[in-house]
C-alpha cells in the first residue's frame, strides 16, 4: 500500500511539474457578496517550506511561510488571513472578511518553495444583490420605482400592459459613500387601466426583479356580492397574496394567502373571502359577500409577492346604497354593472330591456283591455267571466312588471 501511494505521489508530482512548465493556470473568477466573508482560491503542491504571498494589483497584501512565525503575517487590511491548517494540504486560499466595493480586482497568489514558483490569479467581483423593488404613486399622477444598496448599478426599464411607446421615465441613480447604488425612476401615468411594470436587472444578470402596479375603479351595490378582480402576473409560483383595505386611515389587512401552505388567514370572515380553487390558478379576486356602503367604500389593495416579483392592484371601490336612490335611478345602475363585469352582463342587460319592453306592452294591452271591459261593464251588467278575471288582472298590473324588472334587486334584499 505504502509503495503504491508513494508511486502515485511521485506521478502526481511529475505531472504537476510538467503542468507548471507547460501551461498557465487560468484565472479563477469569484463573485463575493457585499459585506459578507469571501474566499479566493489558491492551491499548490506542498513541499513543506513554502512562502505564500498574496497581491492585489501588484501590491503585497499578505506574506506567510508554511511554518508560520518565520515571517510575521503582513496583514495590511486586517481583514485578510490564511488558514494555517490548510497550508500543509496545499491550500493557500485567501480569506477576506466583510467584502467591500474596493476589494474588487485581480489577485495574485504566489507560492515559493523548493519546487519553484507557483503562481495563480483570481478575478474578484463584488455584488450587492437587489433585495427589494418598490413602487409608489405620488400625488401628481406620477409613479415611482425605487431601490437601494445595489452594486454594480442595475438596469431599470419600464413597460406597460397593454404596451405603450414613449414612456420617457426619468431615472436618478447614484452611489452612496460605500459605493452602493440607489435609484429613483419616475414615470408619468397615462390612464387608470394600464398596468405599469418596472423591471430591474442586475449587471451580472443574476437577478431580474419585476414590480407592477395597476389602478382601477369599481362600483358595487350595497348588499350585493361584489368581486374585486386581481390576477397574478404570468407563471408566478410560490407566491403570497395579501388584501388590504383603507378608507381614510392606514391600510388594514383583510386576508392573506400563501400558495406553498395553501393557507388563508382571513380577518374579515363572513364579510369577504377568496375562491380557493381560483387562487391556486393565480386568480386572487376578493369577494365581498354583503358590502355596506359606508363601511366598505374605500381602497382595496391586492399584493402578489413571489420570487423577485411583486404585483399590486389598487381598486377604488364605491359601494352605492340602494335605499338612498330614487326608483328612476335603478336602471342606470344595472348599466354600470354590465360595463364592469363584461359582455355576458351586457347580454343580460339586453334581455332585461327586451323583457321590460314586452312587459310594458303587456301592461298597456291589459290596461286597455280593462278600460274597455270597464266601459262595457258600465254599459251592460257583470258577467261570470269578469269576476274570475279581475283578481289575476290586478296582480299582474300592480306587481308582476316590477318583479320582472327588479329580479336581481329583489334577490339582494334576501341578504339584508
Ligand atoms: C521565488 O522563487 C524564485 C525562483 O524560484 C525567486 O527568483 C524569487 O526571488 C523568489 N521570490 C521570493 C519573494 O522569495
Ligand atoms: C432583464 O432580464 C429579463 C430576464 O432575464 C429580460 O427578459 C429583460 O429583457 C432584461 N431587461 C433589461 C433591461 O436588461
Ligand atoms: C416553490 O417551492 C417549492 C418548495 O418550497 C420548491 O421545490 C420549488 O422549486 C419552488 N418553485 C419555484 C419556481 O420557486
Amino acid at each position: 500500500m505504502i509503495m503504491v501511494k508513494a508511486l502515485v505521489q511521485a506521478c502526481l508530482r511529475l505531472l504537476w511539474i510538467l503542468t507548471l512548465a507547460k501551461c498557465k493556470i487560468p484565472d479563477a473568477h469569484v463573485t463575493c457578496l457585499f459585506s459578507e466573508d469571501c474566499v479566493l482560491p489558491c492551491n499548490f503542491k506542498p513541499s513543506g517550506n513554502e512562502i505564500i504571498r498574496w497581491y492585489l494589483h501588484e501590491v503585497l497584501l499578505l506574506s506567510q511561510s508554511q511554518q508560520g512565525g518565520d515571517q510575521p503575517p503582513q496583514d495590511h487590511r486586517t481583514r485578510t488571513y490564511l488558514i494555517q491548517d490548510q497550508l500543509s494540504r496545499g491550500i493557500a486560499s485567501l480569506h477576506l472578511r466583510q467584502c467591500g466595493i474596493k476589494d474588487r480586482g485581480r489577485y495574485r497568489c504566489l507560492v515559493n518553495s523548493t519546487l519553484g514558483q507557483q503562481k495563480s490569479f483570481v478575478i474578484m467581483k463584488v455584488e450587492a444583490p437587489i433585495k427589494m423593488v418598490t413602487m409608489e404613486k405620488s400625488m401628481n399622477r406620477e409613479i415611482q420605482c425605487l431601490s437601494k444598496d445595489i452594486f454594480p448599478a442595475p438596469r431599470v426599464q419600464w413597460s406597460t400592459l397593454p404596451p405603450k411607446d414613449n414612456l420617457r421615465p426619468i431615472t436618478h441613480m447614484g452611489p452612496n459613500t460605500e459605493g452602493l447604488y440607489s435609484f429613483q425612476s419616475t414615470l408619468r401615468m397615462f390612464e387608470n387601466t394600464l398596468t405599469y411594470i418596472c423591471t430591474v436587472n442586475s449587471t451580472y444578470g443574476s437577478q431580474s426583479w419585476r414590480s407592477s402596479l395597476q389602478e382601477r375603479g369599481l362600483i358595487g351595490e350595497a348588499g350585493q356580492e361584489l368581486s374585486i378582480p386581481c390576477i397574478a402576473p404570468q407563471n408566478l409560483q410560490n407566491f403570497s397574496l395579501t388584501w388590504t383595505f383603507s378608507r381614510t386611515n392606514d391600510p388594514t389587512v383583510i386576508l392573506s394567502y400563501d400558495s406553498r401552505t395553501r393557507r388563508t388567514s382571513n380577518l374579515w370572515v363572513g364579510r369577504a373571502g377568496l375562491k380557493l380553487d381560483q387562487v391556486l390558478m393565480g386568480d386572487g379576486s376578493l369577494f365581498l359577500h354583503n358590502p355596506e356602503s359606508r363601511e366598505q367604500t374605500g381602497t382595496y389593495t391586492c399584493t402578489f409577492t413571489g420570487f423577485q416579483s411583486r404585483h399590486v392592484v389598487q381598486t377604488q371601490v364605491n359601494i352605492r346604497s340602494r335605499s338612498q336612490l330614487p326608483v328612476t335611478e335603478k336602471m342606470p345602475k344595472t348599466t354600470d354593472q354590465a360595463e364592469r363585469t363584461g359582455e355576458s352582463h351586457f347580454q343580460m342587460l339586453v334581455i332585461v330591456v327586451v323583457v321590460a319592453v314586452v312587459v310594458a306592452a303587456v301592461i298597456t294591452a291589459l290596461l286597455l283591455y280593462r278600460k274597455l271591459r270597464a266601459n262595457q261593464r258600465q254599459a251592460g251588467g257583470t258577467t261570470v267571466e269578469d269576476t274570475e278575471m279581475q283578481p289575476t288582472e290586478t296582480i299582474k298590473t300592480d306587481d308582476s312588471p316590477m318583479d320582472n324588472c327588479q329580479l336581481t334587486e329583489y334577490h339582494n334584499n334576501s341578504y339584508n
